[in-house]
């Protein structure tokens, strides 16, 4: 089989690394790709929301198999394109990658199918959303854009001041450009967040194991939201209990609803979720594998992947047992001084050959090949990952493994883990 991947981050590294292991490919194609990747899989230079130029280059090369991994490209139906010339994908069609697309349609769909998630109002005008503000009164708040706002859409303002400045950013000058049509207001909950992406093919729902992100940009869970700076799994807060009641009170619903709504959902369903004091609740569905956290958890899949994948495909994953190693796994991302504001790029990085390095695994997110030097080409550049039979055995091999690796300015958290090793005391 030849798979093409689309995509070009630390995400996608991560499923090409898992998809060359299958029994069933000779070949990997990725667009665009990176630097890091391109030791992989040959690399095409499509942009990854260009869907006429996917279907073209899918055509090209003769792919058997197209795994579409970001949202913006899923939301916009590049995967109904694809099926519609005859393409097998993994990824939703459009109509069910509305569940991420869409702030204001999973909430009403949770609403409507009683999934447990925070109380919430919808807004489409900056004056309601301040005049609601105010007269509630409580604080922090949470806001959120309606639409894909690269992660960065939703704002927990401490004062009434911060929250009229957001919604003034996000409803007047449409820093998220459409996606600030409408703003989803929400209850502030809290508790320690978990991960869980799940495999489904619409007939049924299987988890993979739990991991957990570390979304702010400093040490302490301090500083500006990034797309994640790290991950661990598994996720020692999503013990056996919650895994049941997440079963029966979030996953199968979500996937019942979506059916009863003509949307069926074929794909990896990403629940982010908070276990709060009166039980687990949805923070948001994601219509795709996580980033970072599909650095912690493919490592850890024993079952071929294509297996699965064909499995969804064929709408016959009832029928296939996934497996999984017991080993813990932890990623340590490496970033450009100033993300995630702006920073520099094209900065040679050393200490790996060929892009790996012995003991772990370096998924690369923002890096290119120039003149045969590795240089640095985005904000988030290396996932420096490890498995080992304890999470603290994991983290030791990132962490040593992260000292070897040079390049000037590189910013990276020193405690990632640290929470989900503090719990398991
Ligand atoms: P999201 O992009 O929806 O995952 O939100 C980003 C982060 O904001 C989440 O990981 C949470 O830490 C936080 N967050 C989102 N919604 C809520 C909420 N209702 N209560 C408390 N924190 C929230
Ligand atoms: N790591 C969070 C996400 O992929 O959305």
């Amino acid at each position: 089989m030849k798979v093409l991947v689309v995509g070009g981050g630390g995400r996608e590294h991560a499923l090409i690394k898992k998809i060359k292991e299958s029994k069933k490919v000779d070949s990997i194609a990725c667009c665009p790709g990176n630097g890091g990747i391109s030791y992989d899989a040959e690399c095409y230079d499509v942009s990854a929301t260009d869907i006429d130029g996917v279907v073209n280059l899918a055509k090209e090369i003769k792919a058997d198999f197209v795994v579409v991994a970001p949202d913006d490209p899923l939301v916009a139906g590049m995967v109904d394109a694809l099926n519609e010339e005859g393409f097998k994908t993994f990824g939703p069609a459009a109509d069910a990658a509305i569940i991420e697309g869409s702030k204001v349609f999973s909430k009403n769909l949770m609403l409507k199918y009683n999934i447990p998630t925070a109380e919430y109002r919808v807004f489409d005008k900056p004056e309601d959303v301040i005049a609601y503000l105010e007269e509630k009164n409580e604080f922090p708040a949470v806001i959120k854009a309606d639409g894909l706002a690269l992660g960065k859409g939703v704002i927990i303002p401490e004062t009434l001041e911060e929250a009229v400045a957001g919604v003034k950013e996000i409803m007047e000058d449409r820093i998220f450009g459409e996606s600030g049509n409408s703003v989803v207001v929400e209850e502030f909950l809290t508790g320690p967040e978990v991960s869980v992406l799940a495999f489904t093919d619409g007939k049924c729902v299987k988890p993979m194991v739990s991991s957990m992100d570390h979304k702010r940009a400093l040490d302490g869970d301090k500083g500006l939201n990034t797309g994640g700076m790290g991950t661990v799994s598994p996720n020692p807060y999503y013990t056996e209990e919650v895994a049941k009641e997440c079963m029966e009170k979030i996953f199968i619903p979500t996937i019942n609803a979506m059916n009863k709504e003509g949307r069926t959902f074929k794909g990896c369903l990403y629940f982010g979720l908070m276990i709060t004091p009166k039980g687990p609740k949805v923070i948001e569905y994601n219509c795709r594998f996580g980033d970072p956290e599909t650095q912690v958890v493919l490592p850890r899949l024993k079952t071929d992947i294509m297996d699965i994948f064909e499995a969804i495909n064929n709408e016959t994953l009832t029928d296939l047992d996934i497996e999984w190693y017991d080993e813990a796994c932890a990623c340590v991302i490496m970033a450009s001084g100033g993300y995630p504001k702006s920073y520099p790029k094209g900065i040679e990085i050393t200490g790996l050959t060929n892009g790996q390095l012995d003991g772990v695994t370096v998924y690369h997110a923002g890096t290119a090949v120039k003149d045969g030097r590795l240089v640095t080409s985005g904000g988030r550049v290396l996932g420096v990952t490890a498995l080992g039979n304890t999470l603290e055995e994991a983290l030791k091999k990132s962490y040593s493994a992260v000292d070897k690796i040079k390049f000037e300015n590189a910013h990276y958290r020193k405690d990632i883990g640290q929470r989900a090793l503090n719990a398991e005391k």
